[in-house]
């Protein structure tokens, strides 16, 4: 019997990369997302694949139970969870509501613990979680005051988890990525913030979907047995970077 994934967010950007690339090493997905129409697109996209499609807000506990216990019975016990599902905004701090604060807290942190929960409830002999933090968990950027705070959440998130569930054969790992190419991003980013973006860069450009995906693969595999509580940033450079050559 193969791995079983759950990825959360996994209709659209990294979550959708990261289906494709399980899917070609073997696991059978749930994909969780709560867009309908994006769910009915993966669908098409990954047709006759051993992929099943489940809608849930990720920040309600009863949708979740729901969606991961019809998983689980149509996959089998699950092994693997990405939690990539989450939303963004660019709001200067003094403009931030208190009730956007804790929408974004709500779907980033509070639904990605849900789904982490949910997952352990459900786990087969072995589990292991990626959750998606950002550099802007990393590096105070503008416009990023919820989402920034939510993202650093997950990151000690995924420590605390990490070393507590050790003894019970789960792996609990992050990856922090910088610019990536997604409908998230197309939406988000002005032409200026792309040009600040790549200018901030080592490697002056965003990366596709596909080379986030390839990081979330490794430390869900067992090519990571040892790894766990690590947050793995995958940012071209950015979170390194002084001053660059001209
Ligand atoms: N794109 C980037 O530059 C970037 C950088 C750093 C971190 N991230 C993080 O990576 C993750 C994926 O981002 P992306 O760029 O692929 O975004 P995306 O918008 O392309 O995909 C996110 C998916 O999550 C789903 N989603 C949102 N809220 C949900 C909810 N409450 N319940 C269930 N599903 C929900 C959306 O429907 C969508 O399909 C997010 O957590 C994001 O914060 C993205």
């Amino acid at each position: 019997m193969s791995d079983v994934a759950v990825v959360t967010g996994g209709a659209s950007g990294i979550g959708q990369a990261t289906v494709r690339r399980l899917l070609d090493t073997g696991w059978s997905v749930a994909i969780v997302d709560a867009d309908g129409v994006g769910l009915e697109e993966a669908e098409a996209l990954f047709a006759g694949e051993d992929c099943i499609f489940l809608q849930a807000d990720i920040s309600d506990e009863d949708e979740v139970a729901d969606v991961f216990d019809r998983a689980a019975e149509a996959l089998g016990a699950i092994t693997g969870l990405v939690t990539s599902a989450g939303i963004a905004r660019d709001v200067p701090a003094e403009e931030t509501s208190a009730e956007l604060f804790r929408q974004i807290l709500d779907i980033n942190l509070v639904g990605s613990f849900i789904c982490i929960k949910a997952a352990l409830e459900r786990m087969g002999r072995d589990l292991s979680v990626v959750t998606i933090s950002s550099i802007s968990a990393l590096r105070a950027n503008k416009g990023r005051v919820a989402y920034g705070a939510s993202k650093a959440g997950v990151k000690m998130m995924t420590e605390v988890m990490a070393m507590e569930l050790a003894p019970k054969r789960v792996r609990v790992n992050c990856v922090a990525p910088g610019p990536v190419e997604t409908p998230l991003v197309s939406e988000l980013h002005t032409e200026a913030d792309r040009r600040s973006w790549a200018a901030l860069t080592p490697q002056g450009r965003y990366a596709e979907p596909e080379e986030i995906a390839s990081a979330i693969a490794f430390l869900l595999s067992p090519d990571a047995s040892y790894i766990t509580g690590h947050t793995l940033v995958a940012d071209g450079g950015f979170t390194v970077a002084g001053v660059m050559p001209g």
